[in-house]
């Protein structure tokens, strides 16, 4: 279902969930995919370490599977992601150990065209720069990752040129795409979305096509809960910019049965529920996007110590969280 023009959508692994069938119930997971979402966004296969193995090879088996269900379907596609710390392949990191700046750009610059290109016209939206901000209890505080992303390290002294560049060269390679930056933590009005709306402000003055402010929505039941999402998607709507929920989930520490608390699944519910309404409320916010529907192939028990995660069990059972995201729609 989308209301307006929002698009509901979910990750997909495509080279574990289309092409190796790599969890149980395949033929019920892609049936439920496409009978429930409009968009889909590649959880791994369009990632450096997946799509660019090599510095002369890449793979696009996993994310050529994505946009062609996409396309039988009837869906749309969100890209992710071109500029990121995290999953990079270890030529690249090994590489960036002696790059200049020059060299760290070109090699960036030929994997954007080349990857936002071979997808030209078939992606509505791409996540260029991912996590580029640091957490304000890391090391030094909220501030551009300039030592765990290795383009960005190369480009130290002048991290904000890179990235309007990678922006420009993927706007350049689809002209079509609405190109985002993305992050977690990056839901209400923090120190991390100050400083996105400081640098989308400063990216915009320069003439970057910066399009949008994608807000994951990792939340976890551990911790407090912002009830200011609804401001901080206008504040950057204010700038011209869209936004988009683009990787909502809800862990939450489970028992040692490994089961959820009935209080847990209903707050479960209300977490997503107002992930969604915020969305609804701001013209601007173009998708909604769960990170993965069902506990069977979420990521989150393979990262955190929590789990019950997605909107269905891992046999698809629907959640109270699906109940109230289906009727708030
Ligand atoms: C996660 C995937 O879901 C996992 O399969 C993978 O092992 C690690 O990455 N923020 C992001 C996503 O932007 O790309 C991450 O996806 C989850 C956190």
């Amino acid at each position: 279902e989308a209301p307006r023009d929002l698009e509901i959508g979910t990750a997909v692994w495509g080279q574990r969930d289309l092409l190796d069938y790599d969890r149980k119930n395949p033929t019920e997971f892609q049936r439920i995919l496409a009978a429930e979402f409009s968009s889909i966004t590649p959880e791994n296969d369009m990632k450096w370490a997946e799509i660019h193995p090599e510095p002369d090879v890449y793979d696009f088996s996993g994310a050529d599977a994505v946009v062609a269900f996409a396309k039988a379907n009837n869906m749309e596609v969100r890209g992710h992601t071109l500029l990121w710390h995290s999953q990079n392949p270890e030529w690249v990191t090994q590489a960036a150990a002696t790059w200049t700046c020059d060299e760290a750009r070109a090699v960036l610059e030929d994997h954007i065209r080349t990857v936002v290109g071979r997808y030209a016209g078939e992606i509505y939206e791409w996540d260029v720069a991912n996590e580029i901000f640091q957490d304000d209890w890391d090391a030094g505080g909220v501030r551009l990752r300039t030592e765990a992303n290795p383009f960005l390290a190369a480009c130290a002294d002048d991290p904000v040129a890179l990235i309007g560049d990678a922006f420009r060269w993927a706007h350049e390679a689809d002209p079509q795409a609405v190109l985002f930056l993305n992050d977690y933590n990056a839901e209400g009005i923090n120190t991390k979305t100050n400083a996105y709306y400081a640098l989308a402000q400063e990216l915009l003055a320069d003439g970057v096509p910066l399009g949008g402010m994608g807000s994951q929505g990792h939340l976890s039941l551990q911790y407090g809960f912002d009830d200011t999402i609804q401001e901080n998607f206008e504040r950057f709507a204010a700038l011209g910019l869209k936004v988009a929920v683009t990787e909502a989930d809800v862990r939450m520490p489970l028992g040692e049965d490994g089961e959820p608390t009935a209080e847990q699944i209903a707050l479960q519910a209300e977490r997503y529920d107002a992930m969604l309404e915020a969305c609804l409320n701001v013209a601007a916010c173009t998708s909604f996007t769960v990170w993965g529907f069902d506990d069977e192939r979420s990521w989150v028990p393979f990262v955190f110590p929590e789990g019950y995660a997605t909107i269905m069990t891992g046999d698809f059972e629907k959640k109270p969280a699906y109940d109230a995201l289906l009727e708030t729609l």
